[in-house]
């Protein structure tokens, strides 16, 4: 395998349209963050650059929704997703954006050089246009049944439904998202990146080059499988530039209204977020000795790995990524995560609700990471983790091993005697899953890196349980001295070990330890010396309780139920009627007199009611959905000409009118306020 003298390390690049979620933090930017902070903590030349993506039709559409600039949304996205990340200690060396100049002038160029050495194809093709808002509409614009689900309101390049994947042209009765107008279609040229040109060469670099048998790094099997349809299928040109006031201009003559895809500026960001971040920037980007690695999610495979890559290409100024590690997607409680119904847990909302439960988080998110395939996230499997692992494990162990050398030996590490095998064994451990740490994070298995941290402190927790230093200390101190000198080491490794999954707790253990050496290369030893004094104890991780889990549960049941309701459509409108047929109801404000269940019948009530004309029965079919005491002094409106009939034996001589929710639950219809019995409604 090669060696490199520095890394390169990209994480997608946020939409700046919505805050990010745990699904991108488990996808992304937790793995991105444990392998820099793993690299960083050896000593490597490593940058990490990031920033928002801030261009593309959703972020025009949310503006226009909100009446504010496209300009507006971004700048408060960006800064309440840099802020979060920041609060979950995701380490970015920097978070540009790419509606910086830097951006802007180097996307243009990229464009200008391929356009300049005839590496694309310029083609006018028929496009939609809005008749009434004048402009052409991208494919998210135009909106219309989908043709395979036939569920109404499907993207012009996707049907949120069945998932499928549309073009405008399939939809059924399209019609434009801005002003609802039939669309019409009217040419317009664009410039074309002849994918198909790089296909050979995209066949021998991933096939060949990242395949089983290659010398280099082999990618994952969901990233290889992805590319290898992709090319099976065989490409073809993808237009590069889109009709659109909200972008980067064409920077091409008679390209008026015209700016570079988002797909085609956005990756740039990884570049010129580099530049802006060092003067340096060309020995990352143009330097073989650089190893370029891209974490994304899977809905980035194509782009990152066949597009950006043939981009790269035909530019031929700048490294091809070594590795493309993707993840697969995380649900949310058993559902797929959704930004449009609002099923998600929100970085920002997170960090508001749990304070101090950053690594908490990110424990639970690498833990459940979808490396290999879907997985699933719930409240109660963080809870689990905190207080089964976290607390239980970790914490327990850590605890221990300080309030016991506190209590027996004034907060000193105390000097040891002979080891015994037993000794001997544990320590012999801490290489060892040092290595196995390594090599996992370095093969991009960060569940199974975290696994054997986690180990590290299931070793030490063994070691205290086994050794029994608070009985031993009675009758030996020596030995005990010897016990807590090793399970102070080992705290002491895990200080290191957990700093890439978990920085707040190894910054927090490391005052707790007054620790010195904090380098991944004293991992694995001894780092504490004889008489050096610790610091202060605290708790590293609290339990968390049912009822902080139950809130946020109850939180995601509110938010289900109110995408059913909106889901729900109100019955069509009954057959029409005239003026006459409606004056012949007779509807009348009156009271509830008494309400009383009709014997053997659940459905039943039989009420009194007056009516303003007289005191009469009505018999209503409300007895699931009220309780008769809850009735009583009410305010209804009675159709009161209804004729007479026989429910159960009682005659009812009329009707309470009452809502039929979406969902089937009953509301009384009252007056808004108090109103004489018998008054006239119509
Ligand atoms: O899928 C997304 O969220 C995109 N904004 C990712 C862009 S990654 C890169 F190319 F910038
Ligand atoms: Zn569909």
């Amino acid at each position: 395998m090669k060696e490199y003298k520095r890394y390169l390390v990209t994480s997608a690049l946020p939409y700046a349209n919505g805050p990010v979620h745990i699904g991108h933090l488990a996808g992304v930017y937790v793995p991105s963050d444990i392998y820099t902070r793993y690299l960083r903590a050896r000593g490597k030349d490593v940058i990490h650059v990031c920033g928002t993506d801030e261009h593309g039709v959703p972020i025009t559409i949310k503006a226009k929704k909100e009446g504010v600039t496209p300009q507006d949304v971004v700048d408060r996205y960006h800064e309440i997703i840099k802020t979060s990340f920041e609060g979950l200690g995701i380490s970015f060396d920097i978070f540009s954006r790419t509606t910086t100049e830097t951006h802007k002038k180097i996307a243009s160029d990229f464009f200008r050089k391929l356009y300049d050495e005839g590496k694309f194809i310029e083609q006018t093709t028929e496009q939609y246009w809005d008749p009434e808002a004048k402009q052409f509409l991208a494919d998210r614009y135009i909106v219309g049944t989908c043709p395979r689900c036939g569920a109404e309101g499907a993207y012009g390049d996707q049907c949120e439904k069945c998932g499928a994947t549309l073009s405008p042209t399939e939809l059924k009765d399209p019609h434009s998202a801005i002003s609802g107008a039939t669309p019409v279609k009217k040419p317009t040229k664009h410039w074309f990146l002849p994918l198909d040109k790089y296909q050979s060469w995209l066949e021998d670099w991933i096939l060949k080059g990242h395949g089983e048998n290659s010398d280099n790094e082999k990618w994952r099997p969901n990233v290889y499988g992805q590319c290898k349809s992709w090319l099976d299928g065989g490409l073809l040109p993808r237009a590069v530039s889109r009709d659109l006031d909200w972008g980067i201009p064409v920077p091409v003559d008679g390209a008026d209204g015209k700016v570079l895809y988002v797909w085609f500026d956005a990756p740039i960001g990884y570049i010129s977020a580099t530049k802006d971040l060092t003067p340096d920037w060309e020995k990352y980007w143009k330097s073989e000795d650089t190893k370029l690695v891209h974490f994304i999610g899977k809905d980035n495979i194509v782009f990152h790995c066949i597009v950006f890559p043939s981009m790269l290409k035909a530019h031929g100024d700048f490294i091809l990524p070594e590795n493309v590690p993707a993840n697969e997607f995380l649900n949310l409680e058993g559902d797929k995560i959704s930004t449009s119904r609002n099923w998600a847990i929100w970085l920002n909302e997170y960090l508001e609700q749990m304070p101090g439960k950053q690594d908490v988080l990110r424990y639970t998110l690498c833990a459940c990471a979808p490396e290999t395939k879907d997985n699933d996230f719930t409240w109660k499997e963080l809870q689990n983790r905190n207080n089964s692992e976290l607390v239980a494990i970790f914490g327990n162990f850590v605890n221990r091993a300080l309030v016991l050398t506190s209590k027996y030996f004034d907060g000193v590490v105390p000097a040891t005697g002979n080891y015994t095998e037993y000794d001997n064994e544990t320590l012999a451990e801490l290489p060892k899953l040092r290595k196995s740490i390594e090599d996992n994070i370095e093969n991009y298995h960060f569940r199974e890196a975290l696994r054997e941290m986690m180990n590290m402190a299931r070793l030490g927790n063994k070691y205290l349980a086994d050794t029994e230093p608070w009985k031993v200390a009675k009758t030996d101190l020596s030995r005990a001295a010897t016990i807590l000198n090793i399970s102070l080491q080992i705290a002491a490794n895990l200080t290191i070990a957990c700093e890439p999954f978990m920085p707040f707790t190894s910054q927090k253990l490391s005052k707790m330890l007054l620790m010195q050496k904090m380098s991944w290369d004293s991992l694995g030893g001894k780092l504490l010396e004889e008489g050096h004094k610790l610091g202060e104890v605290s708790l590293l991780f609290e339990k968390i309780e049912d009822a902080v889990i139950d809130a946020q549960l109850q939180r995601l049941a509110d938010i289900k139920k109110a995408n059913e309701l909106a889901a729900m459509k109100a019955p069509e409108q009954k057959q029409e009627i005239v003026f006459d047929d409606f004056q012949k109801m007779d509807i009348r404000v009156s009271t509830i007199i008494s309400a009383k269940k009709v014997e053997k019948s659940k459905k039943l009530l039989e009420l009194e009611v007056d009516t303003g004309i007289d005191k009469r029965v009505i018999v209503s079919g409300i007895a699931e959905h009220f309780q008769p005491e809850f009735l009583v002094g009410k305010q209804v409106l009675v159709l009161a000409n209804l004729a007479p009939r026989k429910l159960m034996g009682i005659e009812s001589r009329g009707m309470i009118l009452m809502a039929e929710s979406l969902d089937g639950s009953l509301r009384l219809l009252s007056p808004n306020e108090k109103i004489e019995s018998g008054a006239v409604v119509g």
